[in-house]
């Protein structure tokens, strides 16, 4: 073996995202992919964000251009605290806030500063890939909660932890429009999740990206807005209430020394992320009135986006199949009995459709028949075609094991 190829041991479970693979595919311009998690980039707001960039330039010059300090701009950490603050009805200080180079990142660190080798980490099933991905680095394994349409299931979560040896690190949990089911934990499962934490003392991570973007129903209150012992760690992000390629996300502490050791881990990770980003971002969401009315954009586009998936599903999944609709978020999810979605993905991307197969999503890969559909990126009437397309490729599919 070449020694450029003697990677450390960590390396061993690297290995290339179907998501990353399958989004080769399709930059074919006639494919019509519902793979990938990408926004609508027609509501990015390109003219404020160079509007914005102008303004810091005249305002902080060479500043923002500067070498600045790990937690972020305090600019930006006030202005996250202020937004948690109102959206939550709890105070928190900017002094918990670190911003962090997409919520990617504070997955990274948070697997950095907790997971050695074997370490238990307690996941949804199915879970977020990307999660995996950053935990598998430091050699994580994995205990699954049972999952419903009302995502997590307390009693479930209690039983895996009065018999986990050894005792998980923390559990991971995405509560609104989960990536990929686009299921919400149901209200009345929040607190109970909380006070098993806490009495197990657990720490908690709850990655929201897509909290703000609700269609129906009330916002519902996030882990780490109940007063509790229980550790949580709040990761929220700037990619899908203004732009990804910013990068700037926030990752939320309440406990100082897990800030520290965050900050520690970032800061060999980065030193820190691009101060320029984050006097744009703090620039232009900080026009209020404007921000907002981009958020709601983005609510009410992906919306019509989603009804307009959810009905042309109805009409075009054969019987036996069954999607869940989300209350708000980027995906849908669709469960197929009999077929393995991977062999579906052949079928369906010769009639020029995709999605992402669902078994990667589940730690153990062992579940074959879901799909997540993303509604976000593509146009209304993009979806209707190539959801049509999708019901043939199900119908021609042959049933898994079959001949
Ligand atoms: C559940 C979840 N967490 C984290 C991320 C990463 O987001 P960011 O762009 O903030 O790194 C995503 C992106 O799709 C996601 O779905």
């Amino acid at each position: 073996m070449s020694r450029a190829a003697r990677f450390a041991e960590r390396t061993a479970r690297l290995r290339a995202s179907t998501i990353r693979e399958m989004l080769k595919v399709t930059q074919q311009p006639d494919v019509i992919s519902f793979g990938g998690g990408l926004p609508a980039p027609e509501l990015f707001p390109t003219t404020e964000i160079a509007d914005a960039t102008r303004d810091v330039m005249n305002e902080y010059g060479a500043a923002a251009l500067q070498y600045s300090v790990t937690e972020g701009i305090s600019e930006m950490r006030e202005w996250v605290a202020a937004r948690l603050s109102r959206r939550f009805d709890r105070s928190f200080s900017a002094d918990g806030i670190v911003i962090v180079n997409g919520s990617q990142q504070g997955l990274d660190l948070i697997g950095k500063i907790y997971i050695d080798p074997g370490d238990h980490v307690v996941l949804e099933n199915p879970s977020y890939l990307g999660a995996i991905q950053a935990f598998d680095a430091y050699q994580a394994r994995y205990l699954t909660v049972e999952t419903d349409d009302g995502g997590m299931i307390p009693e479930s979560l209690e039983r895996v932890l009065a018999t986990a040896d050894p005792f998980p690190k923390f559990v991971y949990l995405v509560p609104n429009f989960q990536n990929p089911t686009g299921r919400t934990l149901a209200a009345q499962r929040r607190e109970p999740i909380v006070r098993i934490c806490e009495r197990f003392d657990l720490p908690i991570v709850e990655d929201d990206p897509y909290g703000e973007l609700r269609f129906d129903g009330h916002d519902l209150p996030p882990l780490v807005s109940y007063a509790s012992q229980a550790t949580i760690l709040y990761l929220g992000t700037g990619s899908k209430i203004m732009a990804p390629g910013l990068r700037v996300a926030w990752l939320l502490i309440g406990h100082e020394d897990v800030l520290e050791k965050i900050v520690l881990a970032k800061q060999g990770a980065d030193l820190h992320s691009g101060s320029l980003a984050q006097y744009v971002f703090h620039r232009y969401a900080s026009r209020t009135d404007a921000f907002e009315a981009h958020v709601g954009r983005i609510v009410e586009t992906y919306r019509r986006r989603r009804d307009v998936m959810a009905r042309a599903l109805h009409q075009a999944l054969p019987r036996g199949t069954h999607f869940v609709r989300p209350e708000g978020g980027m995906f849908l999810w669709v469960r197929t009995p009999g077929i393995d979605t991977a062999d579906l993905l052949r079928v369906s991307a010769e009639r020029k459709v995709v999605f992402v197969p669902g078994a990667s999503f589940y730690p153990a890969h062992d579940v074959h028949d879901g799909m997540r559909l993303n509604f976000s990126n593509a146009s209304e009437e993009m979806i209707e075609v190539g959801i049509e397309r999708l019901g043939l490729a199900i119908r021609a599919c042959p049933p898994a094991g079959g001949s």
